[in-house]
């Protein structure tokens, strides 16, 4: 079999129209209409002392506030997300409309869980607003080199994003808390859809190119959340209560996406460079999977939520 030249970035947007035009329907066949607003337990807000702060909140542990406090300043840093999905997806209608829904969708996800955390009193805001201008300021996130990779990233921060919100809604008290941290996490199971049948899209249309873009993306895959002041700290704390962490990272994201969905392990007819980007990749998820479960013997699998519409 002939091997195929590798399209260019807008070859691939205009061969995925179709495909793209396929998913949007598909999204808006299941998305609801939600407000952010009737998600708040208004009645409940905390009091702040007369210096303007907010007094220690009880009933959440610690881990789960440094999770809201991550998981916020993620959703915070939406112009920079916006910023690199409109200059991959380029100008053309369809993926532009796609760009913008996306980003509206998006910013429901902080308004939410800002309105959250301010009403009930569990993160200082100024502290909170100082670590928003840091963070925002800062720019930071990855860069993906081209529309194969930012498929496969996007993929995979959407999955992540999607248990880690998941994962934290469960561990809050109040069932407003725990409506609205799944309602979050709906949000963002259908965009990692999108975003996995994407690049499911583009293995079929070029499989060697692809397997490259995955094996960049899965063995590099950093949290956009890297730039949050004092990320690690707080990871630490998430990855010690379940929240989000190495073993989940491997089991629930991983291994679906490399051997689940991609089905990476049965590509054939591929270049010798694309044979090497999937050997990498198929033991790079084995070798972090034998981590995972070392260092995390205990981790619970994610629940799942409709994985598939
Ligand atoms: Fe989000
Ligand atoms: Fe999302």
């Amino acid at each position: 079999m002939a091997l195929l030249t590798a399209k260019t970035d807008e070859q691939l947007l205009e061969e995925l129209l179709p495909e793209a035009e396929r998913l949007i329907n598909r999204h808006f066949g299941v998305q609801k209409e939600w407000f952010p607003h009737e998600f708040i337990p208004w009645t409940e807000a905390a009091k702040l002392d007369e210096n303007g702060n907010c007094p220690e909140s009880e009933n959440v542990d610690e881990a789960t506030r440094s999770a809201l406090f991550v998981n916020l300043l993620t959703e915070d840093n939406l112009p920079y997300y916006y910023n690199d999905v409109n200059r991959m997806f380029g100008t053309s209608d369809t993926w532009q409309y796609w760009t913008r829904r996306w980003t509206a969708e998006e910013g429901r996800h902080s308004i939410v869980i800002r309105d959250y955390i301010t009403v009930k009193g569990l993160i200082d805001p100024k502290e909170l607003e100082r670590a928003r201008m840091a963070q925002v300021e800062g720019g930071e996130t990855p860069h993906p080199a081209g529309v194969r990779d930012g498929f496969a990233y996007l993929a995979i921060q959407e999955l992540a994003t999607r248990i880690s919100h998941h994962n934290t809604g469960k561990r809050l008290p109040d069932k407003e808390g725990q409506a609205l941290m799944r309602r979050v996490a709906i949000d963002e199971n259908l965009h990692y859809l999108f975003y996995r049948d994407l690049a499911s899209a583009a293995l079929e249309e070029n499989p060697s190119a692809t397997v490259e873009a995955i094996d960049r993306q899965i063995t590099n895959f950093q949290m956009p959340g890297t730039g949050i002041k004092d990320f690690v700290k707080h990871s630490k704390k998430i990855a010690k209560a379940g929240i989000y962490n190495f073993a989940i990272h491997s089991e629930n994201i991983v291994k679906p996406l490399v051997f689940g969905h991609w089905k990476i392990d049965k590509l054939t007819d591929l270049t010798d460079a694309a044979k090497a980007a999937q050997e990498h990749v198929i033991k790079f998820s084995e070798k972090i999977s034998k981590i995972g479960q070392r260092l995390f013997p205990k981790s619970e699998s994610e629940p799942a939520l409709a994985e598939s519409i």
